[in-house]
């Protein structure tokens, strides 16, 4: 009996939620393509697709709104102790913290509790200070409104808007996938979020967008791209926001990010150096990697879209978990609705028996 190594190819469960069709580089949300889906309904009204027929607020945008907006009032409350612990730990390893003050008894739905608390939480890690949530406020004016402590222009309201909604739900991926394995123990909601966001963390997931413009930033000018690529190439490194497990080709939520980004008053400057070294590291790749079909990923944009909100780059991956769990608890709900304990095989490669001497 052979494994799959990483599971490649290897369909774990069958789920109504969204669909990654890699060959044509189409996402699918219960039916909806993406480019149809985000400009339409928002984050909010994302949301409230994923969970319909699985929770409450579930096909109700309005509802999910209101859920959503007195679960960020909730959730202010775990600011002051998450905050203490600033000084030694890293942003995201302060989102996990503050999530885990949520108690499994907690009587509020807890898949309004977790996405209401996710904004307020990685506004008070970027700021290092609470800043009370605005219930009048749909999810992303309100995470922008609490970052600068300002209300942002409707435009970049709308932007992160667009981003979180892309972003909500895609596939089997490591932390959705981490979810559904936590969920199918009944482990709970919330301890499913928490592992969920500890698989998101990884720079191989959504820990990307970060090292994205770290990588820009070491490129620095527009005659270092070629050379740099290469050199990074045949060092054995990873170019950050290239490749992806299912698509094959560009990944369609790049689109959508990069037309977003492109509606902001952004340095054309550096969204020029960007596009040129998007396209130079494609054809890098293809060359040094022939066979390998490596393409641009969601997190290429999702770095220059976030920079142009001036969104901090220390909370980018906290960022990003805000917009996918609405997407995890939706898993986990149907999950726990639909599926069996998780409990694969492993291919034993260890010593063959011994006699007892
Ligand atoms: N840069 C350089 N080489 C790459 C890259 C990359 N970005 N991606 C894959 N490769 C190479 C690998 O080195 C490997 O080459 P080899 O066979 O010569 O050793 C080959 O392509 C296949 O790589 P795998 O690791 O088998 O591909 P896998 O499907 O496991 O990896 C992953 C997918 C992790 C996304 C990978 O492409 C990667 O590391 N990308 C960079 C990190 C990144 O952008 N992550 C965000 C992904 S999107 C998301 O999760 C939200």
């Amino acid at each position: 009996m052979n494994a799959r190594s990483g599971l490649d190819g290897v369909i774990a469960a069958e789920t109504t939620l969204s669909h990654v069709d890699g060959e044509g580089g189409r996402l699918i949300v219960r039916g909806i393509e993406l480019r149809d889906l985000v400009a339409a309904r928002g984050f909010e009204g994302v949301a409230a697709l994923l969970w319909e027929g699985l929770g409450e607020g579930g096909g109700d945008a309005d509802a999910v709104r209101a859920g959503l907006a007195a679960a960020r009032e909730r959730a202010a409350a775990l600011v002051p102790a998450m905050l203490a612990d600033a000084g030694h730990l890293a942003p995201i390893e302060l989102l996990r913290l503050g999530l885990a003050r949520l108690g499994d008894g907690e009587p509020m739905p807890h898949h309004y509790l977790l996405c209401g608390a996710a904004p307020v939480l990685v506004a008070a890690i970027a700021r290092g200070a609470a800043v009370a949530p605005d219930p009048a406020l749909g999810t992303a004016a309100d995470l922008l409104r609490m970052l600068r402590g300002h209300r942002a222009g409707a435009v970049e309201e709308k932007a992160l808007d667009t981003y979180l909604a892309t972003v909500a739900d895609h596939g089997f991926n490591a932390s959705t996938f981490t979810a559904r394995v936590v969920a199918s123990t009944k482990a709970g909601m919330i301890s499913a979020a928490l592992a969920a966001l500890s698989a998101l963390k990884g720079p191989l997931h959504g820990g990307a967008p970060g090292p994205v413009l770290d990588m820009l930033d070491a490129i620095g000018a527009p005659a270092n791209v070629g050379p740099w690529l290469e050199a990074a190439l045949a060092s054995g490194a990873r170019l950050m926001g290239f490749g992806h497990r299912v698509y094959k080709v560009r990944d369609p939520r790049a689109d959508v990010l990069k037309a977003t980004v492109e509606t902001l008053p952004v340095d054309q400057g550096r969204l020029a150096f960007a596009g040129e070294v998007a396209a130079r590291a494609v054809e890098t790749l293809a060359r040094s990697k022939p066979g390998r079909r490596l393409d641009m990923n969601v997190e290429f944009y999702t770095a220059l879209l976030l920079e142009a909100l001036g969104i901090p780059r220390a909370v980018f991956t906290g960022t990003f978990a805000v917009g996918r769990m609405a997407g995890w608890c939706a898993h986990v709900m149907e999950q726990e609705r639909d599926g069996r304990l998780i409990r694969p095989l492993s291919a034993y490669v260890g010593p063959e028996v011994k006699r007892a001497a």
